[in-house]
């Protein structure tokens, strides 16, 4: 296995691994060091076929089976397709997901977060696409004293239904999945359950801050996402298709760019692995 950092302060790209095959305990340990160390892990374009994916990913822990469940993918509920494509395989013209737009941490709106997040491209746009990723060590590290004294003790309400009607009320949450996903509250500022270090945990599920007005938790909120986003600690990937990409929810956050979903393709597969309670 070799790394191949990708910016001085997070993501790596990771060579010499057949990921379908058998990896041992030992190879993986070191796999899994270098995704704490880097927060986000890069592999080159190869082939995977869905099965591999989902084995791959359940060696970080036990893996999500999303609440919408009209994204599951061909007899794999634990992955979550997202695709512009219409049944001929030609661009529909309708983005699947405008909510990955704003910056955001997968799986904030349950009680246990997201840890790893583990996507494979199938079919990427010529332009457009991208996925960016923000260093939330670095944000927590960067607040002024006094904001680190603000947000002491704080806890944010997280709401799916919130974000996703929000941001474009398109295909909306289910009666059903709506009261099996109440709204948790997490801490701010979180301490990595591995690394032992402190980040903020916010981001677009976020809606607004416990005991204090909703307005005032709502504008706070919208100030802290803006102030976690550093250009010298944030990596934009530009995908290739069939690369697969591995990053940890607990310490970055991720946005996707936009891309022409009337001309081109853009097919992604996700496995999302849960991690613990916040604390
Ligand atoms: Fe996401």
């Amino acid at each position: 296995m070799r790394l191949r950092p990708l910016t001085p302060n997070l993501g790596a790209e990771v060579c010499g691994i057949e990921l379908s095959a058998h990896m041992d305990e030992a190879l993986f340990r070191a796999l899994y060091q270098a995704f704490l160390r880097y927060q986000v892990l890069v592999f080159p374009p190869h082939d995977l076929p869905p099965g591999s994916q989902v084995a791959f990913a359940r060696r970080f822990g036990e893996v999500q089976v999303h609440v919408m469940n009209q994204y599951h993918a061909d007899g794999y509920p634990e992955l979550y397709r997202l695709s512009n494509l219409d049944r001929h395989g030609r661009p529909s013209g309708h983005h699947p997901d405008k909510g990955t737009l704003a910056w955001h941490t997968d799986g904030s709106w349950q009680r246990v977060t997201g840890q790893a997040t583990i996507i494979y491209g199938e079919v990427m746009p010529e332009s457009g696409g991208e996925t960016h990723f923000c260093d939330m060590y670095g944000a927590y590290e960067r607040l002024s004293p006094t904001w680190k004294r603000r947000v002491d003790g704080l806890r944010a309400v997280h709401n799916l239904d919130f974000s996703r009607n929000r941001r474009h009320g398109e295909d909306p949450l289910t009666e059903a999945q709506r009261v099996s996903k109440p709204p948790v509250d997490h801490p701010i500022v979180r301490t990595h359950a591995e690394t032992g270090r402190k980040c903020l945990f916010l981001g677009d599920h976020a809606e607004y801050i416990q005991g204090m007005p909703y307005d005032e938790g709502r504008a706070l909120i919208e100030e802290l996402n803006a102030l976690a986003v550093h250009p010298d600690l944030t990596y934009e990937h530009r995908w290739k298709a069939r690369e697969l990409l591995a990053w940890d929810n607990r310490c970055v956050m991720h946005r996707a760019t936009a891309y022409d979903a009337a001309n081109e393709g853009r097919v992604i597969r996700r496995c999302t692995v849960l991690g613990e309670i916040p604390a």
